[in-house]
């Protein structure tokens, strides 16, 4: 695929008032989601979930792509047309999480390195065939007083920009995604420190990999205090420290950076984009990607229940419509008591 195909649908996935919607929970990560409801893992439940997520009438208004899972990008809607097969006949590009989880770093006590490099070429080949045109594979970084080690994060630097040249390769648009976790006590200062020297780390190793960086997008963590703080920053520095990072670190040829929610509140996470946005000037498009902050509301109206699939819906359309405000600043508050 010419790069210019490449730089295209990485800009349709940033097109204005749109995002993504990570809905590529891994088996055990969907179950501790539906062990928040009371409802079983099971095969069955994991599609009415999704079908009822994907079937969101309105949905393609506000969201550009959808990252599937590996079992629901070969299962089919309801009505029986796969689902790559329906967000594509929606205007909603399917994508794919291609990356095989976190793996303890050996030798590196409390790091993580992301594993799935071996065979990712004949598996992209088969998830394009699919219909996926967008993956994504995710790295963690834990902080604390003395992680991460500048090894941790070089070594998954280096995995992802491995990833992200097989991924153009084979004509799909790599969402590179380092996230820096908001676990912990630490000062939005070090969260700061830590998230710079991850994404320079990043984009050395892009480079050196030859990957065309307007083909891609960066998914990423916002500059946070961490959870357990007791001095958490308000949105404002939020958001003026995260635009900072971005623009000492992310090349102006990226199309989009698209955010993680990261356990972020879905009203935080919203608030904090619209704040960025408004205070603009950078050169690449700011958006979503949101997992929880997108879909809390609408697992929480569901529980399980058929007669609550349109109660669902609804919750994950008013949430998509929110963060599409708040990729032109447009959001308020206010609009959270709106009808949904
Ligand atoms: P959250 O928004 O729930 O952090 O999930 C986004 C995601 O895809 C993490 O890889």
């Amino acid at each position: 695929m010419p790069a210019t195909e490449l730089a295209s649908i990485a800009a349709d996935l940033v097109a204005a008032n749109k995002g993504i919607l990570a809905a590529d929970e891994s088996h055990p990560t969907i179950e501790k989601r539906f062990t928040s409801i009371d409802v079983s893992n099971t095969e069955e439940n994991r599609q009415a979930y999704r079908n009822m997520l994907l079937t969101t009438p309105g949905l393609e208004e506000f969201i550009s792509g959808v990252i599937l899972f590996d079992e629901t990008i070969r299962q089919s809607a309801s009505d029986g047309t796969p689902f790559p097969e329906l967000l594509e006949s929606r205007g909603i590009i399917p994508g794919i999480k291609v990356d095989k989880g976190a793996k303890d770093l050996a030798l590196f006590p409390g790091e993580k390195v992301t594993e799935g490099l071996d065979g990712l070429r004949g598996r992209l080949a088969d998830y394009h065939s699919v219909g996926a045109r967008f993956t994504k594979w995710r790295a963690v970084i834990e902080i604390s007083d003395d992680l991460p080690t500048m090894f941790a994060f070089n070594a998954n630097a280096h995995a992802l920009a491995r990833y992200a040249a097989l991924s153009q390769e084979a004509g799909l648009v790599p969402i590179v995604e380092p996230e820096v976790l908001m676990d912990g006590a630490h000062s939005i200062d070090r969260c700061d420190e830590v998230t710079r020297a991850v994404l320079s780390s990043l984009f050395e190793h892009l480079k050196l990999h030859r990957v065309a960086l307007d083909g891609l997008l960066l998914k990423t963590n916002m500059v946070l205090s961490g959870k357990k703080s007791s001095d958490r920053a308000d949105v404002q520095t939020v958001a003026t420290k995260t635009v900072a990072a971005l623009t000492e670190t992310v090349p102006a040829e990226v199309p989009g950076v698209v955010f993680l929610s990261g356990g972020q509140t879905d009203e935080q996470a919203t608030a904090h984009l619209n704040a960025m946005n408004r205070i603009g000037g950078f050169p690449w498009q700011l958006s979503f990607s949101y997992g929880r902050a997108l879909q809390a509301p609408a697992l929480a109206a569901w529980k399980g229940e058929a007669a609550n699939v349109e109660a669902g819906q609804k919750a994950l359309y008013h949430r998509a419509k929110l963060n599409g405000a708040a990729r032109s600043g447009s959001y308020e508050p206010a609009m959270e008591n709106e009808a949904a």
